[in-house]
């Protein structure tokens, strides 16, 4: 049992309801809170004045890294000079309507109106908003179902919940809700049948969703989303040919593509956007995370010319969209989102992303390759997994009781480095900020080889 022994530590116990934490364990004392109070770069301190290589930037978000004055100071500057108004009846901002326009510039060809919201859950919702008023639009008020994949993840509310695919959203939740269905997950480590290559399993990956749409009725489905690389699914990179084969079906039978860029978008991958990297046509685009480095909460729905052409065409028809937040491209989160892309530009932290993202996967690679206990290790950009197995020959799972990505990452915490569980699997995951650099990622290999190695002993 810990000491509450300040009246910080009881009022977090008190009173502070946190997500993803174990509510009873944390409000008894059982498990340790951690007090963040600075960041500057790569690195956060907690008040006992211990730093810690952050190699998840937050929730892969704080992509500038931490201690950018120069967002704190756009921040004060539209603080002081406008704190809110709101964007409803044609109303804006000199910074939400000058970062709609470096969003635009930013996107993929034919992706120019930028819809704002605050998360990357709330943005989802108002994908699939988008897409039903575009069937009702269209005079298809039958094609409504939306195709998700299993271990993806697009957020934590209701219709977002019931999209994501990994059991721990749903579980006492009474999720997934219709109508959501999920198809296969583009794993290819954990395909059923070994012999199968990557092309061959991408193929399957797209007959499987071709069967569903056929199943359900092409006249029923109306949208496909998913994470250019699965995110807090495991972190896994999409096989070769996935997209391409994947876009064929949803062209075959006019099903929209929401290409969900929360994690993504903005450079992570070393590309702009994931679009870009796979080549792949979203009609929507989901933004978040980068695009202010989480200096503030904004996210956006990107939506294609022609997805566009419709909506306006409903309003034509009927009226203003009967859709909006309050906070809707706030003032002050526009401000830290054209503050932070000019930064991402001016470090050129995407060829960082790809560069330094190249060589630290390619660092943990070789630091694993014949360890007998890392199934796989896979990545692209400064993002990378570490997929752990009690034998390396069948890909066998270790007993989850066991909890080894949780004790990995914590014997990871105490040389230092911050890196994530992911939360379905045996998986460690890395995503530092984009201005990471080539010693600091060395630092993150040796630390977690030695965290590995502490592990693996102690079983
Ligand atoms: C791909 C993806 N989509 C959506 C979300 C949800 O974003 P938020 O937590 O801001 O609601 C996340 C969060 O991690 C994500 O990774």
């Amino acid at each position: 049992m810990l000491q509450h022994n300040d009246q910080l530590d009881h009022w977090d116990r008190a009173h502070f309801f946190h997500p993803s934490t174990h509510m009873a364990a944390h409000a008894r004392g059982e498990t340790p809170n951690r007090i963040v109070t600075g960041g500057s770069g790569a690195y956060i301190v907690d008040r006992d004045g211990k730093k810690s290589l952050d190699a998840f930037a937050g929730l892969y978000c704080v992509n500038v890294g931490y201690g950018r004055t120069e967002i704190a100071e756009a921040i004060s500057k539209q603080a002081h000079e406008l704190a809110y108004y709101h964007s409803y009846v044609g109303h804006g901002t000199d910074a939400s309507i000058t970062l709609a326009k470096m969003i635009a510039e930013r996107a993929p060809e034919g992706l120019n109106r930028v819809y704002f919201g605050l998360s990357g859950s709330d943005a989802n919702e108002t994908n699939i908003k988008l897409v039903w008023y575009y069937n009702n639009v269209l005079g298809r008020p039958e094609k409504k179902k939306i195709i998700s994949r299993w271990r993806g993840y697009h957020g934590s509310g209701v219709m977002t919940g019931s999209l994501t695919g990994l059991q721990l959203f749903h579980n006492a939740f009474d999720l997934p809700r219709a109508p959501i269905l999920h198809t296969e997950a583009p794993y290819y480590f954990r395909r059923a049948d070994p012999d199968m290559s990557e092309d061959a399993f991408s193929q399957f990956c797209a007959d499987k969703l071709e069967e569903m749409i056929l199943a359900e009725g092409p006249d029923t489905v109306a949208a496909f989303i998913g994470e250019p690389v699965l995110g807090t699914g495991g972190i896994v990179p999409p096989p070769s040919g996935y997209w391409d084969k994947i876009q064929q079906v949803l062209n075959k039978y006019d099903v929209l593509l929401i290409a969900d860029e929360v994690v993504t978008g903005f450079g992570r991958l070393g590309s702009k956007f994931g679009a870009h990297h796979y080549d792949i046509k979203p009609d929507i685009i989901t933004i978040a995370k980068g695009l202010t480095s989480a200096y503030a909460p904004l996210s956006g729905s990107i939506v294609a010319d022609r997805v566009w052409k419709v909506l306006e065409q409903g309003s034509d028809e009927m009226g203003p969209i009967g859709h909006g937040w309050t906070y809707s491209a706030h003032p002050i989160c526009a401000a830290a989102g054209v503050a932070n892309l000019k930064l991402v530009d001016e470090l050129d932290l995407i060829s960082n992303a790809g560069t330094t993202g190249g060589y630290f996967n390619e660092t943990l690679r070789e630091a694993f390759a014949d360890h007998p206990n890392v199934g796989e290790v896979r990545g692209e950009g400064l993002l990378a997994a570490i997929e752990f197995v009690a034998d390396k020959d069948d890909r066998a799972f270790f007993d989850p009781t066991q909890k080894i990505g949780p004790q990995i990452a914590a014997a990871l915490l105490e040389r230092g480095v911050i890196a994530r569980a992911m939360p379905q699997g045996d998986i460690l995951g890395f995503a530092p900020p984009l201005c990471l650099s080539r010693e600091e990622a060395d630092t993150i290999v040796t630390a977690t080889k030695g965290a590995v190695e502490a592990v693996m002993k102690s079983l």
